[in-house]
Parts: C-alpha cells; structure tokens; sequence
C-alpha cells in the first residue's frame, strides 16, 4: 500500500517516515503543510524526507487559505476557548487534515498517517476531519501504537540517521506546534503547575521585563469584521498578522500561562505566544461592541463560546458552526472602522475608537449638553415602571419577612 504522512520534520515523524516503511512495507508520500511556521526551512524538510526514503516530498503553502478561510471567520468569532486560548492549533489541523485528504487521493494513497499521541486533542481533530471528508481512508498514528519511550524513539533515530535537535544533553525538547496565529509549548517543567516558566520557553515574545520603554499604538482597520489595514497601510491578510505579531513581539504582549481542559478528559498546562491575536482580537472585539446594540452586545459571546468549543473540540465540519459562522457573519457585516491599540511591556490596551456605524452619539452621551433626542426629563417615568416588578417582589418580601 501507499501511506500520506503528515510530516512536520521534527523527530516523530521523521521516526515514522522510516518506521512505516519497515512495519507495513508500504510506500510513503510526505506532506509537510506551511501554515506560517516562522523561521522554518522547507527545503531542508523536504530533503529530509525524500532522505528518509518517501517516494515523494510534498510542501503545500497554504498561508493564504488559512488566514482567509480559518482564521478570519475566528477573528469575526472573537475566538478564546478557555480563558484567553486564540485556538491556532485547533484551526489549523482542519485545514491540514483537509489537505491530507487531497494529497492522499491525488497520489493514490489508502492511508493517512500522522504524528499526534493517543491523549491529545489534535489526533481528535486530524481524525474527525479524515473521517468526515473522506470515510474511504484509513487512518494510522504510529505514536498510539509503537509503544515506543522518549529514549526508545531516540535509539531508533539513532540507529537509522535520523537527526535529533534541541534535545541534546539528554534534555527531551518541548512539544512545539506554531503556525501565524501562534505557538504553543508543552512538556518538560510545563507539567509541574508549581514552576514558573522558565526564559528559554520564549521564542517568539520578548520577555516583558526586556521590552522598549517607549509604549507604541497600532492602530486596526476593520471593514465588515476583517482587518484590512495597519497603521492606516492597507495589507492582505497573511501580511497584516505578521505586521502585528512583529508589534506584539517587541513590546512582549500575546504571553499566556494557560490550564486547559482537553476534550480528551485531560487538564494540561500550555505555555502561549500569541502576539498578533493578542493586539487583533480585543481590537475587534472593540468595534463589534462599539457597532452592536446591548442586545447584539449580550448574544453573542455566547455564540462566540459555542464556536470555539466546536472548533477546539475538533469539529469543524459540524453543521452548528456554520449555523453560528452565518449568524456570526451577518454582525460582522457592521463591524468597520479603526482601533488604537497601546502596546506596552506585555500589555495591549484599547486606546482609540472610530467607525460610521457607531452606535454613539457623542452629543446624547455627553455631560456638557443637554437637550437633543435625549429627553432627561423623560427619565422620572422609565424608571417607575423599569424598576415596577423589582419594587413590587420586595414589597412581598417585607410583608413576609423575607427580607431581613
Ligand atoms: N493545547 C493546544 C490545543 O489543543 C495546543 C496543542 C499543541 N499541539 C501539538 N501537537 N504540540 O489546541
Ligand atoms: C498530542 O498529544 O499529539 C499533542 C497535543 C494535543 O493534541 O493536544
């Protein structure tokens, strides 16, 4: 048979590239998925592959339809699974997946194989996703199933020529996944709730502490929820994350020490690096409720938490997120205008609002003026009859002696 392998050119799917050749006697077609993975070297994965022996070494870019079909629709969605997780990971293993699924018919492949554990969320995603698009394919993860140890995996690499980096001196290498949205790290001290985190955990975010003393605002344009511009220079998608990530960065925003609750069960702790999705997400956020009515404002975030939970939990085929994606959709369709944002050693704060479709008049709200649309002497009667049934409850309750 033929095997598609999600290869990432890290140490376990280099491990299975060979593995699967020996165990199932089978053909391997490597795919390695560029979802702006900063600083990596495709070429030199993909050398690493056809080394290993894949009958074919595949690289899709595929930055474009990320940030236009993922991770716009999160940026409309205000995404945050738990307390702050911009859920990058869960985002791009749809896609990813998807593409597997393409690749593996295109080259005549009956198998995928990719390199999540069994007690992970990204195994439940990659798998729903095959599953869903393409119930014909079989599914293999090496990792469940090899029984293989750190150290086992490390004398096999060993044995076979497989290079291992950033694990020397005997030191395991964190579990990394990043893509434009983000970086995650897990594993090593990760797991001991009681330590700090450690500098070297940071590769993208400067540390807080290190950051320019000079504060700096970046301003968002939004049209109908998207970001279009910087600074007031309009830029494509892919282009404008990266701007802003670059800004978060230097000014060490977007780090999150973040307990997790898995879908498998599991609670598990994440070191985050999220510089663009902590400037771009609370700018928009910032114009939905500018634009929204309380209503609006109070409906949503529920949506919003159901979208996440979908996405996070692996189904992003599921009929209910596109339900909420179209209603999600239609608030954005008011959602332009301009957000300043206060960059600042480790925070990003709000600072400056615009838009057409406010819904504010800075003459009814303010304190100098009186008169217009606004009628005060109006207020007296609104509040007899707001308050009616509170009044009324109470009232009982005094008689009854409820209340003391
Ligand atoms: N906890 C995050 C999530 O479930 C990140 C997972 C990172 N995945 C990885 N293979 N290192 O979405
Ligand atoms: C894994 O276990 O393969 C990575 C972490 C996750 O999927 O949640």
């Amino acid at each position: 048979g033929r095997v598609l392998l999600l290869y990432s050119g890290g140490l376990d799917t280099s491990v299975m590239l060979k593995w699967i050749q020996d165990e199932y006697e089978a053909e391997v077609v490597a795919l390695t998925v560029e979802l702006g993975q900063p600083g990596e070297d495709y070429d030199v994965v993909k050398g690493k592959a056809l080394n290993l022996g894949a009958i074919e070494a595949i690289v899709h870019d595929a930055r474009q339809e990320f940030a236009d079909e993922y991770l716009i629709p999160a940026i409309k969605a205000n995404v945050n699974y738990g307390d702050g997780y911009p859920a990058f990971t869960s985002l791009g293993r749809p896609l990813i997946a998807k593409l597997a699924v393409e690749y593996a018919r295109k080259h005549g492949c009956d198998t995928i194989a990719h390199g999540c554990t069994g007690k992970g969320n990204d195994q439940v995603r990659i798998e729903a996703t095959v599953a869903t698009l393409a119930p014909e394919l079989k599914v293999i993860a090496p990792v469940r199933q090899w029984k293989m140890g750190r150290d086992e995996e490390i004398a096999y690499a060993n044995e076979h020529g497989i290079p291992v980096k950033g694990g020397s001196e005997g030191v395991a290498p964190y579990s990394i996944d990043d893509n434009l949205w983000g970086r995650s790290s897990e594993g090593r001290w990760i797991e001991d709730l009681t330590h700090a985190p450690d500098d070297d955990v940071f590769q993208l975010v400067t540390r807080p502490e290190l950051a320019p003393d000079e504060s700096e605002i970046v301003t968002i344009t939004f049209e109908q929820g998207v970001p279009v511009a910087l600074n007031g220079e309009t830029l494509g998608i892919v282009e404008l994350i990266e701007k802003a990530a670059e800004l978060g960065m230097k000014h060490g925003v977007g780090i999150l020490d973040h307990i997790e609750d898995r879908i498998v069960g599991l609670k598990v702790r994440d070191i985050y690096e999220v510089p663009a999705a902590a400037i771009i997400l609370p700018a928009h956020k910032e114009l939905e409720r500018l634009t929204g009515t309380i209503h609006q404002n109070q409906f949503k975030p529920g949506l919003d938490q159901k979208w996440a939970y979908l996405v996070y939990a692996g189904l992003w085929w599921e009929p209910l997120r596109l339900d909420l994606q179209a209603y999600i959709d239609h608030v954005n369709l008011r959602v332009t205008g301009t957000i300043g944002m206060k960059l600042y050693k480790g925070s990003a704060r709000v600072v400056t609002r615009e838009s057409p479709n406010a819904v504010y008049d800075a003459s009814l709200a303010s304190f100098a003026e009186s008169g217009g649309l606004f009628a005060q002497d109006a207020s007296p009667g609104f509040i007899e009859l707001w308050s009616l049934q509170s009044r009324l409850a109470w009232q009982m309750r005094e008689r009854d002696g409820a209340n003391d």
